[in-house]
């Protein structure tokens, strides 16, 4: 085959964020924007580097994908790639992605996903690098692809023929293999692995009117639910929904929220559906919702960990650690206390966790953001934790039938409280007023430290305040500015940060917290027991007055 060398010019702008590079279709439509992006991609792999490396390719078959997809191929082709190992029709779920990386030993792969984002050639397209653990490429490469972009002059390719990629076979061209592999089956396999499928399944056929409902939201995770649900767990067809993957996701927002799952959340309201459960576009988000019970994030990690030992694959493996996101609210740092267990605090981004997980220090993980996960891989995994969540409840009931999500719930808060919290995110902010706010804020917390600490707002007293510094416990590398958190004298606490996921303007992510004892509060509502504090964050911000904004446009 022959390679040829194709002069190009560096793109502005090529600077991967929380995970990976997105923007909208048409910007990687621009001429050479994807091969830049590609070759700079290549050249940050350092040892081994690109050159006869192993490589997985795939992603949730979003519009834009297989173009991007056969241009990886003739790209990798002339950078004398080993072998290139691709989902059948380009599909991978991040999670199937992370563990074929490590089941094959792979050096790495290319993940084309914009995740929750919307598809189709008005919306949003991605590309994400992964490391040979399985893992979002860490800082230290990302800074690396995006140093490398800025001076691309030229890429490497080889003309050769389009791959189908909807056959699962092998293709050797010149010594560069290209293996086509069923995207689902060896990811089903880990999953049976780690569940015990049997007891899932028992339950189901003991408990007849024990309804389930699952939404693939037209993302990549149709075709993994139709199997585990309907083929391995003996479910209704009626049991999922939306899971054919489509390229604009069928024009919605493929984000397993009260706001884009509301078809979900609204048929268990309505059909008194005991079990209700939705993935994102890419499949490694979750959301976890029974009726009048929805279970946010930050509580889901924490029943999990509260329960992993009826998890066969925790109960070979132990539970090393626990961990959260810093804005996830601190109730598995109570479970942990509890059992014992070291629990750490990351900024957000699923990367953070990965160097505890190759440490052997953590095991369970999750961020308030609807990601859960395991060190069973490195990426966060929302069909694992829908089946944590279920071998769970098969578990509860063995001893305490009728139990439900709620009941599991109430449960958990008589044992450790229960730590109210929300999300609201301002979307599409201008860049320069959300930055104001943010100086505003660091203000606050450095110049007038001394005046802003022991002040009262209301009922609340600033106790400490900072902005969000992780040192890696492992590597030592430290990471700055990660979000300014204010903690009040009662344990209620604010946090607010920039997104790092968005494609365009700014997104300004406000998250609050307060825990109660008090057996009395576990049933209220969410957004009426935080509305003091709610309250106070917007003073202490000024939100509404930098951003013309009087609310936000999603609440999780
Ligand atoms: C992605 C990342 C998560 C992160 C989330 C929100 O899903 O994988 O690790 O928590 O985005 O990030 P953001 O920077 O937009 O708040
Ligand atoms: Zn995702």
């Amino acid at each position: 085959m022959q390679v040829r060398c194709i002069t190009t010019t560096p793109y502005e702008g090529q600077k991967p964020g929380t995970s990976g590079l997105r923007k909208r279709v048409k910007v990687f439509q621009q001429e050479n924007y994807t091969q830049n992006f590609i070759q700079a991609t290549l050249d940050a792999m350092s040892s081994p580097s690109a050159k006869e490396a192993t490589l997985v390719v795939g992603g949730d078959g979003r519009y834009f994908s297989t173009e991007a997809i056969q241009l990886i191929i003739r790209i990798a082709a002339g950078n004398r790639v080993g072998k290139l190992i691709i989902g059948k029709n380009g599909i991978l779920s991040t999670p199937a992605a992370s563990n074929l990386i490590r089941k094959r030993k792979a050096d790495g792969g290319i993940l084309l996903t914009a995740s929750h984002n919307p598809g189709g050639p008005d919306n949003d397209f991605g590309i994400k690098f992964n490391v040979s653990n399985g893992g979002p490429a860490p800082e230290s490469v990302t800074n690396l692809i995006y140093e490398n972009t800025k001076k691309c002059n030229e890429y490497y390719i080889c003309d050769m023929p389009e791959i189908d990629l909807s056959k699962t076979r092998v293709h050797t061209i010149d010594g560069f293999t290209i293996e086509i592999v069923n995207s689902v089956e060896d990811y089903v396999q880990l999953l049976k692995e780690i569940f015990d499928f049997e007891q899932i399944t028992q339950f189901f056929k003991n408990n007849p009117n024990f309804t389930i409902l699952f939404d693939g939201l037209h993302g990549v995770t149709g075709p993994y639910a139709e199997r585990i649900f309907v083929e391995e767990l003996g479910l209704s067809r009626s049991s999922i929904q939306n899971c054919t993957p489509l390229p604009d996701f069928g024009g919605s927002h493929p984000d397993p929220n009260l706001t884009y799952a509301h078809n979900l959340v609204e048929r268990v309201e309505r059909e008194n559906i005991n079990f209700g459960a939705a993935s994102d576009g890419d499949g490694d988000r979750n959301m976890i919702y029974g009726k009048n019970a929805f279970v946010t994030p930050s509580d889901s990690v924490a029943v999990i960990a509260a329960h992993a030992e009826v998890i066969p694959y925790f109960q070979k493996t132990g539970i090393k650690g626990l961990a959260r996101s810093m804005p996830t609210s601190a109730a598995i740092d109570l479970v942990a206390k509890k059992k014992g267990l070291e629990v750490f605090e990351v900024p957000t981004g699923w990367k953070f966790f990965g160097n505890l997980m190759d440490a052997g220090r953590l095991s369970i993980c999750g961020e308030e953001s609807f990601g859960t996960g395991s060190d069973h891989i490195r990426e966060k995994d929302g069909i694992w934790a829908i089946i944590a969540w279920l071998n769970i409840i098969a578990a509860v009931n063995e001893k305490k039938p009728g139990s439900g999500i709620k009941e599991i719930l109430l449960e958990h808060y008589q044992t450790y409280g229960r730590n109210f919290f929300s999300r609201y995110d301002y979307e599409e902010v201008e860049s320069e007023s959300a930055n104001k706010m943010v100086a505003h804020l660091r203000h606050l917390i450095n110049a007038s430290k001394n005046d802003f600490i022991g002040k009262s707002f209301g009922q609340f007293t600033v106790k400490e305040a900072d902005d969000f510094e992780y040192k890696d416990p492992i590597d030592g590398s430290i990471t700055k500015n990660q979000g300014i958190r204010i903690i009040f004298t009662d344990g209620s606490r604010i946090v607010i940060r920039l997104s790092g996921t968005g494609s365009h303007g700014a997104t300004i992510r406000l998250y609050v917290e307060k825990y109660s004892q008090n057996a009395s509060e576990y049933g209220a509502d969410t957004q009426e027991a935080l509305k003091p504090i709610i309250d106070v964050a917007l003073q202490i911000s000024k939100l509404q007055e930098f951003t013309g904004r009087d609310k936000p446009t999603v609440i999780t």
